[in-house]
């Protein structure tokens, strides 16, 4: 399902300062988007206002041909499965429990043996099956970020949304996470937008680019074409040379 941003206006509070002025970016389908950007630029902002947890001022949003106006909280739900980038659960009770959560809406009158099978294959395929019965609260910072992607994978939504989804992770954890987002457009054909710093697997991982300054989207597009030495030196004033094997290298 394609995601269209059209000339969003935010500002936290009546009187705030604006945050994001008149952002507009698309973001494909069963595409992986990087939404990349400084600290402070907007980037969180953006994502809780497609999650409708932010409301915009102006503009609009749409899943498909809907826009975001005539839709609940609720709904978009189950359209975008979310990933905060700070997260305050802090919930007593197992990461099945927890991760059983993200399955709610399929839930009947009782856990069946199904949904118990369902949250397996999750923890599974996420390699964190040994983590099934420990306390969520008693989690390191990396576990629980890859519980939270497992909590939202139990959605089965068109839209994946992971606002820095592998910044607790070291590397075998962070790219078996952009390996998981490859999985999830390459093999079961939905979209998957993630908030990344890291321009290296943004560039080997992702396919389209959003690129934020200062509350404005600065470029968007295949990645190959708009992430490049001069819109990383304009955005991030870092001089880099993208080697020919595709790596950024910021040691020049
Ligand atoms: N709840 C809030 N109330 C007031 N201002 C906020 C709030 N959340 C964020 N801001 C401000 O909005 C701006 C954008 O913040 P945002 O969290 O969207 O940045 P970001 O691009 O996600 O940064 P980072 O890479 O550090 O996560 C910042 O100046 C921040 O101080
Ligand atoms: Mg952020």
């Amino acid at each position: 399902m394609r995601l269209s941003v059209s000339d969003i206006c935010f500002s936290y509070g009546k009187k705030g300062r604006e945050i994001l002025h008149k952002v507009t970016c698309d973001f494909p389908e069963n595409k992986v988007t990087a939404i990349l950007g400084p600290n402070g630029c907007g980037k969180t902002t953006m994502a809780k206002c497609i999650n409708k947890i932010n409301i915009p001022s102006s503009g609009d949003i749409h899943f498909g041909d809907r826009s975001i106006k005539d839709l609940e909280r609720g709904e978009i739900a189950k359209i975008v499965g979310y990933v905060p980038q700070f997260s305050s659960a802090g919930m007593a009770g197992t990461v099945m429990e927890f991760v059983m959560l993200g399955r709610r809406q399929f839930l009947g009158w009782g856990i069946k043996d199904e949904d118990i099978q369902a949250v397996a294959d999750v923890l599974e395929r996420l390699n964190i099956t040994e983590l099934s019965d420990k306390n969520y609260s008693e989690l390191s910072g990396g576990q629980k970020q890859k519980v939270l992607v497992a909590r939202a994978l139990m959605q089965d939504s068109e839209i994946y949304l992971f606002d820095e989804p592998t910044s607790n992770l070291d590397i075998k954890n962070e790219l078996e996470i952009m390996k998981l987002a490859r999985g999830i457009v390459d093999e079961h054909q939905k979209s998957v937008i993630m908030v990344v710093h890291d321009l290296n697997m943004a560039l080997h991982y992702a396919d389209y680019a959003v690129i934020m300054k200062a509350g404005n989207v600065v470029e968007h597009g295949d990645i190959k074409s708009v992430l490049t030495e001069k819109t990383i030196d304009e955005v991030y004033g870092v001089k880099t040379k993208i080697e020919d094997c595709g790596f950024v290298n910021p040691f020049v």
